[in-house]
C-alpha cells in the first residue's frame, strides 16, 4: 500500500528530468499538486504535458537555484498556483569530476553554487513560505538530495562529495533552527546511490575518461560490488524514499540521513 498524498502541494527543484521528474510522478500518482522548478524550460514543459497526460495535476515556475531572486519569483508563483505550500524537495544538482591533479576551480565553484548555495537558498525560501510561527504557512516538509557521495570516499569526486556532504550539514542546521524557532518545518535529507539514468551514466563515463577504470562498465560493477544489497538504485527506490519523508508518516522523522544505496555507504 502506498501513502496517500492528496492535497499536498510540493515544489521539487530540478523537476525537468531524471530523479526530480520522477519525485514528481510518484507525487502526483499519490494525490499530490506539484511545481516543477528548473532552470531548463524546454524539458520543464515537457515533464508537465507527461504529468497532466497522466491525469496530475502540475505547473512549471523557471528558476535558478543559485539565484535568490530567482528563488523570490518561483517561490510566489508556486504558491500562486498551488494556493500555499507543504513540501520543497531541493533536488536540482550537477556532477563535474575530476582528479585532485587536475581540480578546476571554476568547476568547483560551479558544483558548490549549484549543490551547496542553491539547497542553502532553497531552505531560506522554504521556511519563508512555510513557516507557522509567523501566520506565512502551516508548517510543512524540506526534502535536501545528497547523494552516497556524501558518505564514501570514491576517487575523482571530491567536489561533488564535498557539495554533498554540506547539504547533509546544512540540513541538520536547519532541523535545528526550524525547531527553535517554532517554523513548524521538518528538514531531512535523502542520500541516492548511484542510479543509471543520464547523471549515472556520466559519472560511470567519467570514471573511464580519469582513467580510474579501464571503462564505464567497469566503474558500475565496482560500485554494484561495493553495494551490499547487489545492485544500483533506480529512480522509482529514490522517489518512492522522498515520498515518505513527505507524508505524514514521517511525522517525527526530522533533521534525518535517509540513505537510499542498499548500504554502500555504511
Ligand atoms: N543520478 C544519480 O546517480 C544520483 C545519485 C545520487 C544523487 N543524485 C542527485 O540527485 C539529484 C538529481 O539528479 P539527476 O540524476 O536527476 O540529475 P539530472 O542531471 O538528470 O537532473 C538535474 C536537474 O537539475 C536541473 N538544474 C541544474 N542546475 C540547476 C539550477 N542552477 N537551477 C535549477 N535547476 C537546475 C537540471 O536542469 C535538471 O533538470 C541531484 O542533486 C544529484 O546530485 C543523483
Amino acid at each position: 500500500m502506498t501513502t496517500d498524498l492528496t492535497g499536498t502541494k510540493a515544489l521539487i527543484t530540478g523537476g525537468a528530468r531524471g530523479l526530480g521528474l520522477r519525485t514528481a510522478q510518484v507525487l502526483t500518482d499519490r494525490g499530490a499538486s506539484v511545481v516543477i522548478a528548473d532552470i531548463d524550460e524546454a524539458a520543464g514543459s515537457a515533464a508537465i504535458a507527461q504529468l497532466t497526460e497522466a491525469g496530475g495535476t502540475a505547473s512549471f515556475v523557471h528558476v535558478d537555484v543559485t539565484d535568490d531572486a530567482s528563488w523570490t519569483q518561483a517561490t510566489t508563483g508556486a504558491l500562486t498556483s498551488l494556493g500555499g505550500l507543504d513540501a520543497v524537495v531541493n533536488n536540482a544538482g550537477i556532477e563535474i569530476s575530476d582528479l585532485f591533479v587536475d581540480l578546476d576551480a571554476n568547476d568547483m565553484r560551479k558544483i558548490l553554487d549549484v549543490n551547496v548555495l542553491g539547497t542553502a537558498l532553497g531552505i531560506k525560501h522554504a521556511f519563508r513560505a512555510m513557516r507557522q510561527d509567523d501566520g506565512s504557512g502551516t508548517g510543512g516538509v524540506i526534502v535536501n538530495i545528497a547523494s552516497v557521495a556524501a558518505t564514501i570516499a570514491f576517487p575523482g569526486i571530491a567536489a561533488y562529495s564535498a557539495s554533498k556532504s554540506a547539504v547533509e550539514r546544512l540540513t541538520k542546521v536547519a532541523a535545528a533552527e526550524s525547531g527553535r524557532l517554532g517554523y513548524g518545518v521538518r528538514v531531512n535529507t535523502v542520500c541516492p546511490g548511484l542510479v543509471p539514468n543520464a547523471m549515472g551514466a556520466q559519472l560511470a563515463g567519467d570514471m573511464e575518461r580519469l582513467g580510474l577504470f579501464t571503462t564505464a562498465d567497469e566503474a558500475v560493477g565496482a560500485v554494484v560490488g561495493l553495494t551490499p544489497s547487489g545492485r544500483l538504485a533506480t529512480e522509482d527506490d529514490i522517489a518512492n524514499g522522498i515520498a515518505f519523508l513527505v507524508s505524514s508518516d514521517a511525522g517525527f522523522v526530522n533533521g534525518a540521513t535517509l540513505s537510499i544505496d542498499g548500504a554502500m555507504g555504511m
